[in-house]
């Protein structure tokens, strides 16, 4: 191997470009979600978080993927100071992607949603200012609010696109039918959803629904929060405010379970000589290169040693042999655990 050889060890990378369905914008093969850096997670190291956007954006990562209620208002914060202080060809290349709609309250409780066209206008004006930018690319409500058509939602983030404010529509979380709905409204982007080896539920209706209407996928949790990226280890200790000590995924003889299934693929990744994190990288990957390379994998990297590493799978190959051990070794209903608790299942469209 040269010194300047890209492996999966060695991503000296260009990251390519995939089309964000077909009236989206072109992105980074991999976005970085930014949720990790200020809340759900517990503590991140803030001038870590900030290095590892700008080494996203200096390795050709685009899209930033963020929420306006990621700690209130801090995430976007911290995106902000970070296109500021990037180089002006990086900050002009960044796309970001932007999720509104849960309500907080002052002690980080979350009680609903809120998709009226005026909040919908006053989160943007709120998300513009703490990013600092003049325009969003690709905005969308986190959650369906129930108590509104999804036509209504949609149809302000379409006014504040004819005004300027943002660029392009997406969803997220949402089924097949709400998709055809917001879809006959105005022109969607993307669909942001969770899609992994061991979360594969958008495969029987959804998936197809967002080719049938050239939507493209933005996925996330594709290492389903740190479980199956091979680092995550059973005597892990969470800090009170991190999303895994109340996930049924990582709980007592579940997160056993689903850390075997881990080992499995962890022999898998060591006949290729690459990590379990770019398998299950690649894996989501090859599911979107079929069609057009239509799956784009948000990786929560918060550091750069780890964004290092997810870069890495862009250069993993898997053959149909490859894929076929994968699925073996992890079945589409292999994890034990739902993907979120009860009271947060009750809020995925995507689940109905
Ligand atoms: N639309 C929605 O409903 C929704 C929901 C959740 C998230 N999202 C978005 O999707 C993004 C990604 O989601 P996620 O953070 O749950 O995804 P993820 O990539 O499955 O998980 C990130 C976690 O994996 C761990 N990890 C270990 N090795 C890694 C590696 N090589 N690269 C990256 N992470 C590695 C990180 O661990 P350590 O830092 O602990 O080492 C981090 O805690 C979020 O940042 C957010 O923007 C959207």
């Amino acid at each position: 191997m040269t010194e300047n050889e890209k492996t999966p060890q060695n991503p000296t990378v260009s990251v390519p470009t995939r089309p964000l369905g077909t009236t989206g914008p072109a992105v980074s093969a991999l976005g970085l979600g930014c949720m990790g850096m200020s809340a759900l997670y517990g503590d991140a190291d803030r001038a870590e978080s900030i290095a590892t956007i700008h080494a996203a954006l200096d390795a050709g990562i685009t899209l930033l993927d963020t929420g306006d209620f990621y700690a209130m208002g801090h995430n976007e914060m911290l995106i902000g100071e970070a296109l500021r202080t990037a180089p002006a060809a990086a900050r002009e290349k960044a796309l970001t992607s932007v999720k509104f709609g849960a309500l907080r309250d002052p002690d980080g409780g979350w009680s609903g949603y809120d998709g009226r066209p005026a909040a919908v206008k006053n989160f943007a004006a709120y998300s513009l200012q703490r990013l600092g930018v003049d325009h969003i690319d690709v905005y969308r409500i986190a959650r369906l609010d129930p108590d509104v058509p999804v036509e209504e939602t949609v149809g302000a983030i379409a006014e504040l696109v004819e005004k300027g404010h943002v660029r392009h529509i997406g969803l997220s979380e949402v089924g097949a039918e709400t998709i055809r709905r917001a879809a006959a409204t105005a022109p969607i982007a993307d669909l942001q959803i969770e899609y992994s080896l061991i979360s594969r539920g958008i495969e029987e209706s959804i998936l197809p629904t967002t080719r049938e209407l050239g939507i493209g996928v933005t996925a996330y949790g594709v290492l389903s929060r740190g479980l199956i990226s091979g680092h995550f280890t059973r005597d892990r200790r969470l800090a009170a405010n991190d999303f895994r000590g109340m996930s049924p995924r990582f709980q007592g003889d579940n997160l056993q379970h689903n850390l075997d299934l881990v080992e499995r693929l962890r022999k898998i990744a060591e006949q290729k000589g690459v990590s379990v994190a770019q398998i299950a990288i690649a894996w989501v990957l090859a599911r979107g290169a079929q069609h057009g390379h239509d799956i784009v994998p948000l990786v929560g990297a918060r550091r750069r040693d780890r964004l290092a590493e997810a870069l890495g799978a862009l250069d993993v190959t898997l053959d149909a042999g490859d894929l076929a051990s994968i699925e073996e070794a992890v079945p589409a209903d292999a994890a034990a655990g739902e993907r979120y608790p009860a009271g947060q299942m009750a809020h995925l469209d995507s689940e109905r």
